[in-house]
C-alpha cells in the first residue's frame, strides 16, 4: 500500500465528470487500499478517487476509523435510491484545506453501488455516514464543498487558495 498525495483546489482533476469504475481488477483493488490508506493518514472519514488523481467512481468512506475501530466502505459505481429529510452538519474536505461549510443534504440515505469485486451491493447509512457518502459521490460529478458557499465566501477562498499555491 501506499500514502497518495492529495490533490487540492484549484487542481483540475477535481472537477472532472468521473467515469464508471471497473471492479475486480488488481489496479481497482489497489488503488481503494491506497485511497484507504491515504484517507487514514490524512487523517479523514472520506475520500473520493479525482482527490488522488483518479477519475474513476470510487469512494472510500470510513466513519468508525477515526474513533479506533475501522471499519471502510468501498463503493464502486455508487447511486442514490431513496433519501429522506435534509440536516445540516459542519463538513470539510481534505481538497480544500482550511476551509468548513454548514451544508444541508439528505440524514438518511440508501445507495445501490459495486463491490471491488464486482458484486452489487446497497446499503443505509444515517447522519455522518450519510453525509459523508454524499459529500464523496459530489466528487464524481467534480462538486466540491466550496460550490455550496456564498459567493463572497466562495470568492474570498479562491483567492486565498491561489495565494498558498503561489508560495
Ligand atoms: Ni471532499
Amino acid at each position: 500500500m501506499a500514502i497518495l498525495p492529495i490533490r487540492t483546489y484549484p487542481d483540475p482533476v477535481l472537477r472532472r465528470t468521473c467515469q464508471d469504475a471497473e471492479p475486480g481488477t488488481e489496479q481497482i483493488r489497489r488503488l481503494a487500499q491506497d485511497m484507504l490508506e491515504t484517507m487514514y493518514a490524512a487523517p479523514g472519514i472520506g475520500l473520493a478517487a479525482p482527490q488522488v488523481g483518479a477519475s474513476i467512481r470510487l469512494v472510500v468512506v470510513d466513519v468508525a476509523g477515526a474513533l479506533g475501530s475501522p471499519d471502510p466502505s468501498f463503493l464502486l459505481n455508487p447511486r442514490i435510491v431513496r433519501s429522506s429529510e435534509t440536516t445540516a452538519f459542519e463538513e470539510g474536505c481534505l481538497s480544500l484545506p482550511e476551509f468548513s461549510l454548514e451544508v444541508e443534504r439528505a440524514r438518511v440515505i440508501e445507495v445501490s453501488y459495486q463491490d471491488l469485486e464486482g458484486a452489487e451491493r446497497s446499503l443505509v447509512a444515517e447522519d455522518l455516514f450519510a453525509v459523508a457518502i454524499q459529500h464523496e459521490m459530489d466528487h464524481l460529478e467534480g462538486r466540491l464543498l466550496v460550490d455550496y458557499a456564498s459567493s463572497v465566501k466562495r470568492d474570498l477562498y479562491r483567492r486565498k487558495a491561489r495565494k498558498r499555491k503561489a508560495t
